[in-house]
């Protein structure tokens, strides 16, 4: 720690008082961290019932604890300030009672009574569309099962209904998190765990992986992208359907490329021969948001630089680097960026 403290563009000053700044550090970079204007990451800003519960909960209990916290440090400063330190209470043991008995045990009870009333808000509701995510490290596999479809790290859904979740992982234990729409919820590996999640206004809320998984946890993040019940039922036909391009007589250079180059070795591409499953299916991959799971927009320079070298920008991932021509990697591309 201290080694990464003396690099050299930590300011001189701070060297000697590394110990007492960082603490102020942290709690600014949290604050700032909860400054982003869309508030897209964020649990106290719900836009869901389950998270709108979850806010509530969150609220009450700082209120509560605030208050008490507040109380405690008066009697405190009084008591220390007082002139007649030192001396018994002229309330005796019935302060200690009250004070520290009787008041703690019905706050606490309280707050228990509202903390389970919130989780009873978060029970299952009746829904009528199912999508499975599955965890691997570091990216999130996403199915809806009824209708066939295979994506990843990016999870559509109509607004204003509750959507089923079935979760699992399939090497470590995982965490599903969409602040702005859910609570928690475990994804462990050969078991299933069921959840669901509701947009109540249309937008992309961005999740991530709440458990620690490995060196790139923090780069298992995914998006949620809420779309009005006619828009979704649009996406949902468009990507059941492999793109018109893989079905054309003659397979581009690109297609070619990518089994010469083995990539079909660990992803599928619905429509060709590409079936494996080891990696994100692209068969869609063009209309994707992001790539690495949420590691970089989607575009031209970071796909070439992501197939290239995908060590270089998230280290540890199972992708090796492809070893391929530049003129191969542009016609690979042009090929992935057709798969819309
Ligand atoms: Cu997956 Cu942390």
């Amino acid at each position: 720690m201290r080694e990464s403290l003396n690099m050299c563009w930590w300011p001189r000053h701070f060297r000697g008082n590394a110990k007492r700044v960082l603490p102020f550090l942290a709690a600014a970079m949290l604050l700032l961290a909860g400054c982003h204007p869309e508030h897209y990451q964020s649990a106290v800003h719900p836009r869901g019932p389950a998270a709108d519960s979850i806010a509530t909960l969150w609220w009450f209990l700082l209120a509560v604890c605030t208050g008490v916290f507040t109380i405690v440090m008066a009697l405190m400063v009084g008591a220390v300030a007082s002139p007649r330190r030192g001396e018994t209470s002229p309330l005796g043991n019935r302060f200690i009672v009250i004070g520290g008995i009787v008041l703690p045990a019905i706050i606490l009870v309280g707050m228990m009574i509202y903390s389970l009333e919130a989780t009873v808000a978060l029970r299952m509701p009746e829904t009528r569309l199912t999508v499975r995510v599955v965890g691997h490290q570091w990216w999130w596999e996403v199915v809806y099962p009824e209708h066939e479809i295979t994506t990843a790290n990016e999870i559509h859904i109509p607004v204003g209904e509750p959507v089923r979740l079935e979760i699992r992982a399939r090497d470590v234990v995982h965490s599903f998190w969409v602040p702005n729409l859910t609570g928690k919820m475990d994804l462990v590996p050969e078991h299933d765990n069921f959840f669901w999640m509701q947009a109540d206004e249309p937008g992309i809320y961005r999740g991530q992986c709440a458990e620690f998984c490995g060196p790139q946890h923090a780069w298992m993040a995914f998006k949620v992208v809420a779309q009005p019940e006619e828009e979704f039922k649009k996406w949902l036909a468009a990507k059941q359907r492999p793109h018109p391009e893989l079905i054309a007589p003659e397979p581009r250079r690109g297609q070619q490329v990518f089994f010469e180059a083995g990539c079909n070795a660990c992803h599928a591409i619905r429509g060709t021969e590409a079936v494996a499953r080891a990696g994100p299916d692209l068969t869609h991959i063009a209309s994707r948001l992001t790539i690495g799971a949420g590691l970089m927009p989607n575009s031209r320079g970071a796909l070439s630089g992501w197939i290239v070298n995908p060590q270089a920008v998230k280290p540890g991932n199972l992708m090796p680097p492809t070893r391929i021509t530049t003129e191969d990697l542009h016609a690979l591309v042009d090929y992935l960026l057709l798969l819309e």
